[in-house]
């Protein structure tokens, strides 16, 4: 299991995680939200090993992100999308698909390449294989690094807004290749501002508001007047997110 344990971040003076606990098991889906600047993608890249905890553990399948020699067997287990696309620019689809189960896990590339293809293919992008970022829509890339992530087999996949800098059509484009994956069985956690997506994929919701989880209920509950939108805070982002 992925674990979050009393996690504490700062920058400068300002506590942006303060105190954060979250476990999830195989097989579920946990979708975190919370306003702006409430800390989700620090989380996130805590849990990835790019920021310094000041205080707590994070564990991913019993690997501490914290130790260097555990490091590298965490992130083989989280695979993340970014809320940018982040694809090397100079690299068609498949190549960046492609690279780290060759250039890290050292697998053979004919192997690696055969599953780059199905993968491309199975979020509709069979045909785009070779095409650089460049020449795709917005919607496409994210896609290819939905695959990028996937290449690696990951146990967890991570997914930091992933569609935020797309337009509607292309945000559902995304979201039905996530469904597929939740679906599927695939581990994940997902930050998102998508509140009826999250709210159909999700078996969890987590809120976090300035650095604390203040909320963490299946789903059903969190969108109940007695559980989750008991609390204030919950209810009025939920109404504020509606209204946009
Ligand atoms: N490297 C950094 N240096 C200084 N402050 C930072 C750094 N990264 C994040 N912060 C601050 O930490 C707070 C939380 O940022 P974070 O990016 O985690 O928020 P978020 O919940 O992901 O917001 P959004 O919904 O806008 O993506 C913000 O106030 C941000 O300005
Ligand atoms: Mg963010």
């Amino acid at each position: 299991m992925l674990k979050v344990e009393n996690v504490k971040k700062s920058f400068g003076a300002a506590t942006v995680l303060d105190g954060v606990n979250l476990t999830v098991n195989p097989g579920e889906v946990v979708s975190i939200l919370g306003s702006s600047g409430s800390g989700k993608s620090t989380l996130i890249r805590c849990i990835n090993g790019l920021e310094k905890l000041d205080g707590g553990r994070i564990t991913v399948d019993e690997f501490d992100v914290a130790k260097p020699k555990e490091l590298a067997e965490a992130r083989k287990r989280s695979g993340t999308v970014f809320q940018l696309f982040n694809l090397y620019p100079h690299m068609t689809a498949l190549q960046n698909v492609a690279l780290a189960p060759v250039e890290v896990l050292k697998r053979p590339r004919a192997e690696v390449e055969a599953e780059s293809r199905a993968l491309l293919t199975s979020v509709g992008l069979g045909d785009r294989a070779d095409a650089y970022p460049s020449q795709l829509s917005g919607g496409q890339r994210q896609r290819v690094g939905i695959c990028r992530a996937l290449a690696m087999k990951p146990r967890y996949l991570l997914l930091d807004e992933v569609t935020s800098a797309l337009d509607p059509e292309m945000t559902a484009e995304v979201l039905a290749i996530l469904a597929k994956l939740a679906g599927s069985g695939t581990t994940m956690v997902f930050v998102t501002h998508e509140i009826e997506f999250a709210r159909q994929i999700s078996n969890r919701i987590v809120f976090l508001e300035k650095g604390k989880l203040i909320v963490d209920l299946p789903t059903e509950q969190f969108f109940d007047s007695q559980g989750g939108l008991a609390q204030p805070r919950v209810a009025q982002f939920l109404s504020k997110m509606r209204k946009d």
